[in-house]
């Protein structure tokens, strides 16, 4: 059965189109990966799923039913939880009480079903029944992303959209994340998933869209996309998944997590200083020079 269906989306912001013509479709149950390069359109996309963006054009229906000027509140009552990219939890509240503002969202904050909520989030992540008084700010960035999705999932979601879970954290945490999709999807809750980590997420997808400049340029089950769609995935920057469905096009660009010592960072910023370049470019460059046997780091031409 289909539970959520976007046909046509059309979004702008002002006189910018965010999002041209995106349609997709996920039945009940399914994770969904929504990539492609950064502005492509896919924050909005979800964004106007959930009612925080209004749709210039296009039909969005859940459940069979047009989502068409419903309130955020409203859409979150009837089975979508949302979380957003940078996670959007409050630094100052505790724990338990940014688990508690999940509760009201949906509507569902008061009585034994709420406490039950917050217990199950609290079985699902043991950390944050240890840190439940602690300031949420103060945790790591892997247990803010736990509390982020543990407050979407006090609201006993049927449909939750991930934008960008593993924006900034280490690889075994992505992977641990990856890992709670596979058994959030295993209890039947459906997802749909922004991610720039394309390796994993086609990993544990049903199904992909990939978006180009605000429009679907492909759409298919992970083994069906061919290269190209996934090079255009990744362009613009997709993150480097150290496990790969394919190996990246050699065209794509990928960014890499690295480690350097103090010293190096330091004089990589100088460099990247003088040359009024950003370090991710000038360090692309250098690492592109030892890797073909040339130390010379140049400016790379654009694409
Ligand atoms: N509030 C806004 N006002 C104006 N333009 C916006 C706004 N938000 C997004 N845009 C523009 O809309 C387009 C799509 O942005 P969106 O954030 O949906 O892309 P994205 O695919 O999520 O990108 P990223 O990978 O960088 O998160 C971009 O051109 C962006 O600059
Ligand atoms: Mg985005």
């Amino acid at each position: 059965m289909t539970l959520l269906e976007v046909e046509g989306l059309r979004v702008t912001y002002g006189g910018v189109v965010a999002v041209r013509d995106v349609s997709l479709s996920l039945a009940a149950g399914e994770v969904l990966a929504v990539l492609g390069a950064n502005g492509a359109g896919k924050t909005t996309t979800l964004l106007a799923v959930s009612g925080l963006v209004r749709a210039k054009a296009g039909i969005i229906r859940f459940d069979g039913q047009s989502l068409a000027g419903r309130s955020p509140e409203a859409i979150a009552r009837q089975g979508i939880a949302h979380v957003p990219a940078g996670r959007g939890i409050f630094p100052g509240l505790t724990v338990a009480d940014n688990l508690r503002m999940g509760l009201y969202g949906s509507g569902r904050d008061r009585g034994v079903d709420a406490r039950s909520a917050i217990d199950e989030v609290l079985d699902t992540f043991p950390i944050l029944r240890e840190r439940r008084n602690q300031p949420a700010g103060t945790m790591s960035g892997g247990q803010q992303q736990q509390l982020a999705i543990g407050r979407a999932l006090v609201q006993r979601p049927r449909l939750l959209l991930l934008d960008e879970m593993s924006m900034g954290l280490a690889p075994s945490i992505v992977a641990d994340l990856f890992g709670l999709v596979a058994t959030l999807k295993a209890q039947g809750i459906a997802i749909v998933m922004v991610e720039q980590f394309v390796g994993q997420a086609l990993k544990v997808a049903d199904r992909a869209v990939v978006l180009e400049q605000g429009s679907v340029v492909a759409a298919g089950a992970p083994a069906e996309l061919s290269s190209d769609d996934i090079a255009a995935a990744y362009l613009g920057g997709g993150g480097a998944p150290e496990v790969t469905v394919r190996p990246a096009p050699a065209g794509a660009r990928e960014h890499l997590a690295v480690s350097v010592s103090g010293s190096e960072a330091r004089r990589l910023h100088a460099l990247a200083a003088a040359q009024g370049r950003p370090v991710d470019d000038v360090l692309g460059d250098l690492l592109a020079g030892a890797l073909s046997g040339d130390n010379e780091p140049g400016r790379r031409s654009s694409r």
